[in-house]
């Protein structure tokens, strides 16, 4: 039997949790809490926040990638030549997330990072509010995925 596929996708998944749960901590459990703090703590919190999640959150898109067009370039589930729809969806919804997260980080989150060495404490927040704004679509974006990918690959679509 060939375990590669199953293995692949385990990792596929893995990745794929580990981010998106990742953005559901954050903006559904973490963030209405911070709410209560001053902005100075609520800042400083997010700010040792991020750079640890973000090293997952790359690390979870490579994974991505190389899974996701690793079985589709050696022709599982038909490949790129006719695979199905719900991985033709995944593929839009996946590449618009790293694209939204990529401009995040290189955007909103330096300008976050040099905002706060520089104590302008109300230009920090409005980095965050567009770093907000950018999660809440990926983590819709990545849980609308997940249900996707499941339900596809499950009922063979
Ligand atoms: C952007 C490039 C991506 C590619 C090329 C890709 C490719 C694939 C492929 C080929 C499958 C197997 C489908 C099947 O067995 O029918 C799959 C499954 C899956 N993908 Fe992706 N994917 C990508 C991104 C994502 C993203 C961003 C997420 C979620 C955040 C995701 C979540 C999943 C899940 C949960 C499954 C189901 C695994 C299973 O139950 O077997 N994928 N993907």
């Amino acid at each position: 039997m060939d375990y590669t596929y199953g293995l692949t996708m385990g990792l596929h998944t893995l990745a794929a949790v580990i981010w998106v749960g990742g953005m559901f901590f954050a903006h559904v459990i973490l963030r209405p809490v911070l709410n209560d703090l001053e902005a100075a703590q609520r800042l400083a919190v997010w700010r040792e926040v991020f750079p640890r999640f973000f090293v997952w959150v790359w690390l979870s898109v490579v994974t991505l990638l190389a899974t996701g067009y690793g079985v589709l370039l050696v022709g599982y589930r038909g490949g790129f030549a006719g695979g199905p729809t719900h991985v033709d969806i995944m593929q839009l919804s996946g590449l618009v997330m790293m694209g939204l997260y990529t401009q995040l980080y290189f955007g909103p989150w330096q300008g976050f990072k040099r905002a706060l060495a520089s104590d302008d404490l109300a230009k920090a927040a409005s980095y965050q509010v567009r770093m907000r704004h950018i999660v809440t679509i990926n983590l819709i974006l990545g849980l609308v995925t997940i249900f996707l990918g499941t339900v596809g690959s499950l009922l063979g679509t």
